[in-house]
């Protein structure tokens, strides 16, 4: 069985593309939100409904990035993470943590009811299982802390999956739905409430003086009272306040149609390599969703080797009759596993983010949305401590920190010292460093023989770009940017695009010179 060519999420093809407008005036609201994903939608759609005059701006088109790439299961079981949150900084914080996701789980269900919202919306149990000795404790210990904190968890020693196990954790009251139809709901609630949203308007930078002013590519400008950065990786970073905090990680999902019928549930593994899996019923009969493989982005091996390693897998449990989609995700990761949202700044009170979800983004993206609210309209939320990107016990992560930090210094270094190849052959589909007129270049040849070359240098703070092979676009070792074969920016944090070339002269003067 083979995968698909490129790559394509099933939330994407199974959901209507957007066209709101691009920003082509200036304009000035209370609240302006950078970022259309389901954490900027959802918290404009909060705001909206406590009529809060807001606009939303986003680069590319909404819920196109991490939010139509999830595996979207709304549960607050983040692997295990309540036993982590206790021994790495405080019970108290376990228990908030539990509360925020436990009423984002209903607070989803709730706004799906409220507005008819045909979403899939699903109740699930979901399971953290092991299939090794060394980790049946941690499962126990999880459990143990799980219901101290009121989760309803149990200790069990099969699941329904056909996957033999050593332990589980079981969640029960959780759930499943389709992202892209929940949230593009909740986009049409916004402009249906006076808010407006804004697409193709990358924002480039912001600037406080009486509020803030977000200039965007265009060159228009949104005047603020407050502004929420929901960019997924903060693409403003004043101080390097972020940078140093916030590591990116990719992940792969295959859609499958099995002979087997999937028994319900969402399951994901405690132990390396990760492996997750749920079923979604789709128009063509259902598909299950076999997720794994993370890495740092940028970093590593050949990805179509990902792809590979999940097909095994999945072979390796289910007859397989077609993989109609495959797509990969990324993922912004916290030193110390909990998101940062509120405050940019403890002295920035009107500047807030929202990021480092880590992979459980569709409760954390409700929890910044309520959290958020909270803070802009009442001053205060319940969970600001837990989730405040200025906490004190982000200093207990210290060593985190300095790992993190000396992995991008490696990375920058690598790229510049690594020998380029010269002379080498690059065939339709293909992608490669090489040298052209003594320059590192990055070249990738299209099915038509079309050779692309981009200058590989980021235009984020400088790292050498490396191929992604699975997904045609060069990606970027130390904080996770992304941008496509000619160039264009596909994630951040970089905002501006390659030095990019597909002159027939200079392409064809390489070509003789074998580069
Ligand atoms: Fe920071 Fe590339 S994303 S240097």
């Amino acid at each position: 069985m083979n995968i698909k060519k490129h790559p394509q999420s099933y939330w994407t093809a199974s959901s209507s593309p957007t066209d709101y407008p691009a920003l082509n005036d200036d304009i000035k609201v209370d609240v302006a939100i950078i970022g259309g994903g389901i954490s900027g939608i959802s918290c404009a759609y909060m705001l909206a409904r406590e009529g809060v005059k807001l606009a939303v701006i986003e680069a590319d088109r909404i819920l196109r990035g991490t939010t139509g790439h999830t595996t979207a299961k709304i549960t607050s079981q983040h692997d295990l993470i309540y036993s982590k949150i206790k021994s790495t900084v405080s019970e108290e914080f376990a228990k908030l943590y539990a509360d925020a996701n436990e009423t984002a789980i209903r607070q989803i269900e709730d706004i799906s009811k409220k507005h008819d919202i045909e979403c899939d919306f699903t109740p699930q149990s979901a399971y953290v299982f092991t299939q090794q000795d060394d980790y049946i404790q941690k499962i126990i210990d999880e459990v143990k802390e799980a219901q101290n904190l009121g989760i309803k968890a149990e200790y069990s020693e099969d699941i329904p999956l056909n996957i033999p196990i050593k332990a589980a954790v079981r969640f029960d009251n959780q759930a499943q739905f389709h992202p892209l139809k929940y949230a593009l709901a909740l986009a049409e609630e916004i402009t249906n409430g006076g808010g407006q949203i804004f697409e193709q308007t990358r924002a480039t930078d912001i600037e406080e003086h009486n509020g803030y002013t977000i200039t965007t590519e265009q060159g228009k400008k949104v005047s603020a009272k407050k502004v929420v950065i929901a960019t997924h990786y903060p693409f403003y970073n004043k101080e390097g306040l972020y940078v140093a905090r916030i590591y990116t990680e990719r992940a792969y999902v295959l859609a499958i149609k099995a002979k087997e019928k999937f028994p319900g549930g969402m399951y994901i593994n405690a132990e390396e390599p990760t492996r997750s899996l749920r079923q979604q019923n789709s128009e063509d009969g259902e598909l299950i969703f076999v997720t794994g493989e993370s890495h740092k982005t940028g970093q590593g091996e050949d990805t179509t080797v990902h792809y590979e390693n999940l097909m095994q897998f999945a072979n390796s449990h289910f007859s397989i009759e077609d993989i109609p989609y495959r797509w990969s995700t990324q993922d912004c990761m916290t030193v110390d596993g909990i998101p940062y949202i509120g405050q940019y700044k403890s002295d920035t009170p009107n500047l807030y983010i929202t990021t480092g979800f880590g992979k459980w983004g569709m409760t954390n993206s409700t929890v910044s949305a309520m959290l958020l609210k909270d803070l802009i309209v009442y001053g205060k939320s319940r969970w600001q401590e837990v989730y405040n990107p200025s906490r004190q016990t982000i200093i207990a992560s210290a060593k985190s920190i300095v790992v993190e930090n000396l992995n991008v210094a490696k990375e920058l270094i690598k790229g510049k010292i690594m020998p380029v190849p010269q002379d080498v052959e690059i065939k339709n589909g293909e992608g490669k460093v090489v040298k052209a007129e003594g320059q590192r270049t990055g070249a990738y040849r299209d099915e038509n023989e079309n050779l692309h070359l981009v200058n590989t240098t980021c235009t984020h703070m400088g790292c050498e770009l490396n191929w992604n092979s699975a997904e045609r676009s060069w990606d970027c070792p130390c904080h996770g940017s992304r941008f496509s074969y000619d160039g264009k920016v596909l994630e951040g944090p970089a905002i501006s695009p390659l030095d990019y070339d597909n002159d027939v002269n200079t392409v064809e003067k390489l070509i003789k010179d074998k580069f």
